[in-house]
């Protein structure tokens, strides 16, 4: 994980001098993105700001688990645990808000689905009046999962696609808040000339993912370390895309600091597009042996319902922000395996 943060701080060197001397809040930050966003922030002072940023981070670790729930202390960097669903009092200046609370897994929104709605709707009002009374930089954090089950032909998915999404299905608290807290940024956005941008991030993945929360990858890398066979839901043959957390947060930053304003960017890695089999023949090949596993029917703790393909067309944000995805998905399954065999056996 270390060295992973050090490659995004050396590539960011440049674009991230816009940050010298700026005021940052930042929601989430406990959560699998949000750590890595400071750590970033506290080598970027380190290393390259002149005059240092500030930030503060906000989360009321819901979710966050043991991982969140250790608070780093670093210069220029505090904490506050604070649900966003509440206003948010600060005095000081800001000048750009990091909006990436949320309830991201589908084993949790599952458990709290209201949770999930109120933090997507109430909490980035919330943020948005703030944005508006500090005429900061909002960057909301909404989801792929906002496209809902894309037809073949929307595949991969530009940002205009309207979306095939359930407003009762098991889903529907996280993909129709997430739609909702994107239409308050765009109203935001056109009324109040709050500058706005949206991130719509497809399956990343990368060291630091917390093995309870049950989404794919260290859902499978826990079970093959503990040698019981995997379980798939549903058949197997659903499709995803699968971006390493380096390139993603290149992709974040990036928004952030240049982002169009009103403007929504797919960030995510196209290829390849495989189904969840083939991501365990991939790990397979890694690992140098057979991994066993099971077709099994969705759980009651998970919402069906899953899109059947999952993948997004990143031309605007190359176009618009330089994004460019560089890690194999061979290269950022190693780096995530070798990571959770450490952590998840306990040896780090
Ligand atoms: N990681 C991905 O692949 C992915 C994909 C699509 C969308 N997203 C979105 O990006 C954001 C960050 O994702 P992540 O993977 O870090 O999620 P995460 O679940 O690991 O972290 C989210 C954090 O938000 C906090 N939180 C939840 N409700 C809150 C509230 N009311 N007040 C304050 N804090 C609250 C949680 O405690 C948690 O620490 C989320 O909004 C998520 O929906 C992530």
């Amino acid at each position: 994980m270390k060295t992973d943060i050090q490659q995004i701080v050396d590539n960011l060197s440049n674009v991230s001098q816009n940050f010298s001397g700026k005021t940052i809040l930042l929601t989430g930050g406990r959560g699998f993105l949000g750590r890595y966003f400071m750590e970033i922030f506290n080598q970027l002072n380190q290393k390259f700001l002149k005059e240092k940023m500030k930030v503060i981070v906000l989360d009321n670790l819901i979710t966050s688990g043991k991982e969140g729930a250790e608070i780093p202390i670093y210069d220029n960097i505090s904490f506050q645990n604070h649900d966003v669903i509440k206003k948010f009092n600060f005095d000081n200046k800001i000048d750009f808000i990091i909006h990436a609370a949320g309830i991201a897994s589908p084993y949790y929104y599952r458990a709290f689905p209201l949770e999930t709605l109120e933090v997507a709707i109430d909490g980035t009002k919330n943020m948005l009046e703030l944005a508006e009374r500090n005429s900061a930089r909002l960057t909301f954090f909404s989801s792929s999962e906002i496209y809902g089950d894309p037809d073949p032909k929307n595949i991969p998915t530009k940002e205009s696609y309207r979306g095939n999404v359930s407003c009762t299905g098991p889903r529907a608290c996280y993909d129709e808040s997430k739609r909702v807290g994107e239409t308050l940024c765009n109203i935001f956005h056109k009324i109040k000339g709050v500058h706005t941008n949206t991130i719509r991030p497809f399956n990343i993945f990368g060291p630091g993912m917390q093995e309870t929360d049950y989404r794919v990858l260290p859902n499978f890398t826990s079970r093959i370390k503990a040698n019981i066979p995997l379980q798939i839901y549903g058949t197997g043959n659903q499709t995803r895309t699968f971006c390493y957390v380096t390139d993603a947060m290149e992709g974040f930053i990036r928004v952030i600091l240049n982002g169009v304003p009103g403007e929504a960017y797919n960030i995510g890695n196209p290829d390849p597009e495989i189904s969840v089999i083939e991501l365990i023949k991939k790990i397979e090949i890694i690992l140098g042996k057979k991994v066993r596993y099971d077709i099994v029917n969705y759980p009651d703790s998970y919402p069906a319902d899953e899109p059947n393909r999952r993948c997004p067309d990143i031309f605007k944000a190359k176009i618009q922000v330089k994004y460019k995805p560089k890690i194999q998905i061979e290269e950022g399954l190693r780096r995530f395996i070798n990571w959770s065999d450490n952590v998840y056996l306990g040896i780090q």
